[in-house]
């Protein structure tokens, strides 16, 4: 595993994360193995919502088999998102949601305090000095040690900045082979015969970078959001040969590769994984042993369906 260190956050962090929003299918035990092989792969960290299952039911099962790992809670970093409300269709970052969704993560994940918190998705209607309010409580409380977002556009990061003490210190956001909207833009800039010159966020990545906003890429291996993946995906037939040229050689997965290709990017990422197998933990973890070239990254980038203008 490889390990870095979030600027003006969480310390000695695992650059693979492991998701939880599909664990409300496990049972307890069957969670417990997913955070055991996890934790002893060298992945500390554990990355929930309040929206992942029915009534945050991801944060009551990781609860339900944390005990059964043996794992001290010190010595992981569990993280929690809020501001996604789906029983009431909407969005929401008022000081009161935050607070309240804060109380329920805690309750229902069993410890004290969160690592880190994010905001989960933009709220149209957010007012940046009731988030500041928040936040503030929190911090106070002891509630929450470090503070981020997900899913957000440059300029509401400087909006919230504006009134925020606590550095955001994450942005997750959405990045992958299949998905690399993140990158594509500055490759393709001014080119008006291309869909990938589109400026879809803002120029986020440039963005986190020049702010030590470290960027937490979710779901590695999906097509679009919920498209299930593009590893051995017949609709892929150019990435899986490429992925399985480096596979062979590395002697690692597909999965794997894929993992390494966004841990290669100098952004010091860190790759959201979201399955509950435990032999494809550990398939995935290999990612941290392998260096691609420069010469590999593009290869795979282009097998992905891009070209070089
Ligand atoms: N901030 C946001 O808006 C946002 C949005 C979505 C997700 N997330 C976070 O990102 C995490 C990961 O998302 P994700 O679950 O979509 O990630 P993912 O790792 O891209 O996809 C995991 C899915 O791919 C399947 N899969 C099939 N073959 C696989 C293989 N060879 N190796 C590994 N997985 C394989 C897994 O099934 P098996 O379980 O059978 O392996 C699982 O269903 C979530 O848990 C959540 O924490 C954040």
């Amino acid at each position: 595993m490889k390990y870095l260190n979030i600027q003006n956050g969480p310390q000695q962090v695992s650059a693979i994360i492991q998701g939880c929003m599909r664990m409300p299918a496990l049972s307890a035990s069957d969670a417990a193995k997913v955070i055991r092989t996890a934790f002893d792969c060298g992945i500390n960290f554990f990355d929930h919502a309040t929206c992942y299952g029915h009534e945050g039911e991801a944060e009551t099962r990781f609860s339900e088999a944390f005990p059964l790992t043996g794992i001290r809670r010190e010595d992981v970093i569990i993280q929690s998102k809020c501001g996604i409300c789906p029983e009431r269709q909407e969005f929401d970052w008022t000081k009161k949601n935050i607070l309240s969704s804060v109380d329920d993560s805690l309750r229902r994940l069993g410890v004290d305090y969160l690592d880190t918190l994010l905001l989960h998705r933009p709220d149209l209607l957010f007012d940046p000095a009731e988030v500041a309010e928040a936040f503030d409580t929190l911090e106070q409380s002891g509630k929450v040690r470090f503070f981020g977002v997900s899913n957000l556009i440059p300029m509401q990061l400087e909006l919230l900045k504006k009134y925020v003490k606590q550095p955001l210190c994450i942005n997750q956001l959405q990045f992958s082979l299949e998905q690399s909207q993140l990158i594509d833009q500055p490759l393709y800039m001014n080119n008006k015969t291309t869909e990938f010159s589109v400026n879809r966020d803002g120029s986020a990545l440039d963005y986190c970078r020049l702010h030590d906003i470290t960027v937490q890429a979710w779901s590695p291996l999906q097509i679009g959001m919920f498209g299930g993946t593009f590893i051995d995906n017949p609709d892929y037939p150019a990435l899986n040969e490429a992925l399985n040229t480096l596979a062979d050689r590395e002697h690692v997965s597909k999965a794997a590769v894929a993992i390494a290709w966004i841990l290669r990017h100098p952004a010091h990422m860190q790759a959201i994984i979201g399955t509950m197998n435990p032999a494809h933990i550990q398939d995935i973890c290999a990612a941290c042993d392998v260096t691609l070239s420069h010469h590999d990254w593009y290869a795979l980038y282009l097998a992905s369906g891009k070209f070089l203008p």
